[in-house]
């Protein structure tokens, strides 16, 4: 149906993409992997009209064909779902299902009745409980994301270019989002699954290709390959998959929360977690978890509850001040919350060590340049110039920045959440290292996650939470994905 021969792309004197021919027949699902910085978005950009090849040719229906624009590639019928969700905050779901497409009426109005009927038709055959009535704004990432699947669903596209979209949902979401794909499918439509999750790209996809610094290395049927043989497509040498094992010493407790409540999120929430503590917090969309530390952090007012740092109560207003207390937070949505887009790379590494670094107000540059070289390396951050801006840098290679300037903070308690979200399968282990390491030296660490295997192969216990309160504990080595799964279902385990 399509293909892209010989396409060349470089950034300046980058060369990312070298050479590259694929091919994407209709009614089939392919894949298209690689490490962090591969090339993937932007070879997906080029095919989508948001970025020129500096040479190469796309072949639609054996026709050769030229993409000025976003808007001529969807014309052509090829839908982009992007990496960074482009949703428009301030109008509500239907009308952002129609944007650039919106229906009117003779006389020009917008008609509202008609998208807000389409939307509620299509949400209603796929299963989603979403009312299209809701502000964007409002909504958690994940729901989101299923916004950005429908409205391609809703263009009628042939060719659907998916690029990360399960990175934010949890594993029933996941499964909605297959099934969606796996309708389009049957109707003949081809789709192009970008993902890190090397066991999603079995279970959904018939064939796959993978890039390795710009190059196209290995494609094939998924039938006739393993998961670590794919790893090693990627980053080119064997990638670890057994448990990760560590000198535990849990020390004395450090944060403390009690009966946290939050009028709609969360209730009755209490735990604590101890120096040396890797603790965990999972569940399925709409758990509170996310919501439960932006409360903790001071973004939300919390209705009732108490937060003990130290034995001592603390109330925190900010993640400055959480700062200053010695609490660090990573929050979940790297976009929204992460990034600040007007600085450049060592800037956004660097923001919350200024004030450790500094004497008298004269921060130590070539400290803080020398500690950003380690974790460059430790991390396998791909990028230039560290005076390049931030947005320049592939998705992955963002997310390892944002995680970067928290782990260098050292704070006495740091909380994660969603950590490793679009980072690739070799820097996810090296990141778990990192992370591993710093509870050896006594950080207490929380991690929130979606994914259960992340729970289970770094955390020392974890809390599952359903429907904004804590629905069991599982800890040590008999943590296993079904347990978890009971109770973020709201399920019971059984004694013993
Ligand atoms: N606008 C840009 N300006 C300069 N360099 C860029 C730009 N966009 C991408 N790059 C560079 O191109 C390379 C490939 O990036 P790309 O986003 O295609 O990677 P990716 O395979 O999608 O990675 P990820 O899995 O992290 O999303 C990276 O080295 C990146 O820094
Ligand atoms: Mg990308």
């Amino acid at each position: 149906m399509i293909s892209m021969k010989n396409i060349w792309k470089s950034f300046g004197s980058n060369q990312v993409l070298k050479d590259v021919s694929i091919t994407i027949n209709s009614g089939e699902i392919c894949a298209l992997i690689g490490e962090n910085g591969a090339g993937k978005s932007t070879l997906m950009n080029i095919l989508g009209g948001v970025l020129p090849a500096d040479s190469g040719t796309i072949y639609l229906k054996g026709q050769p064909v030229q993409f000025a624009n976003p808007a001529e590639s969807l014309r052509a019928g090829i839908a982009f779902i992007h990496q960074e969700l482009n949703l428009v905050n301030d109008l509500p779901v239907f009308e952002n299902m129609f944007l650039g497409r919106e229906i009117r009426r003779r006389g020009g109005t917008l008609d509202l009745e008609t998208m807000m009927a389409k939307t509620e038709d299509l949400f209603k055959r796929m299963n989603i409980d979403l009312d299209p009535r809701a502000m964007v704004r409002d909504l958690d990432a994940s729901y989101k994301q299923i916004v950005e699947i429908c409205r391609a669903i809703l263009m009628d596209a042939s060719i659907i270019i998916m690029d990360e979209p399960t990175t934010s949902l949890t594993e029933p979401e996941i499964k909605r989002v297959f099934q969606m794909m796996e309708t389009l499918r049957d109707q003949g439509v081809g789709i192009i699954f970008i993902s890190h999750k090397l066991n999603e790209v079995m279970e959904i996809c018939e064939r796959y290709m993978v890039l390795r610094d710009g190059e196209l290395v290995a494609e094939g049927q998924v039938q006739d390959v393993t998961p670590d043989a794919l790893a090693r497509f990627m980053v080119g040498h064997d990638v670890r998959s057994e448990q990760l094992s560590r000198v535990m010493q849990i020390g004395n407790e450090i944060l403390r929360v009690e009966n946290l409540s939050h009028k709609h999120a969360f209730r009755n929430v209490s735990f604590a977690v101890r120096r040396g503590e890797i603790l965990g917090f999972t569940g399925l969309l709409g758990d509170g978890r996310s919501e439960l530390f932006q409360a903790i952090f001071g973004a939300d007012a919390v209705a009732s509850g108490k937060v003990f740092l130290d034995g001592k109560e603390v109330r925190i207003h900010s993640t400055e001040q959480a700062l200053e207390l010695g609490i660090g937070y990573l929050p979940r949505n790297r976009k929204e919350n992460g990034i600040i887009k007007d600085m450049n790379i060592f800037e956004n590494a660097t923001i919350v060590t200024w004030p450790m670094y500094s004497k008298r107000g004269v921060i130590d540059k070539t400290r803080q340049e020398a500690i950003f070289a380690r974790q460059r390396e430790q991390m396998g951050i791909r990028m230039q110039r560290l005076t390049d801006n931030i947005s320049t840098l592939s998705g992955g290679n963002q997310q390892k920045i944002v995680l970067a300037k928290w782990l260098a903070a050292r704070p006495k308690v740091l909380i994660l959440d969603n950590p490793t979200q679009g980072v690739d399968v070799g820097a996810k282990e090296e990141i778990y290292d990192v992370i591993l390491a710093l509870a050896e030296e006594g950080m207490a660490i929380i991690v929130l996650s979606s994914e259960a295997q992340e729970i289970i192969r770094l955390c020392d216990r974890a809390l599952v939470m359903y429907q904004g309160h804590i629905q069991g504990e599982v800890s040590g080595s008999t943590m296993n994905e079904h347990d978890i799964m009971k109770l973020a279902t709201g399920g019971i385990l059984n004694a013993g």
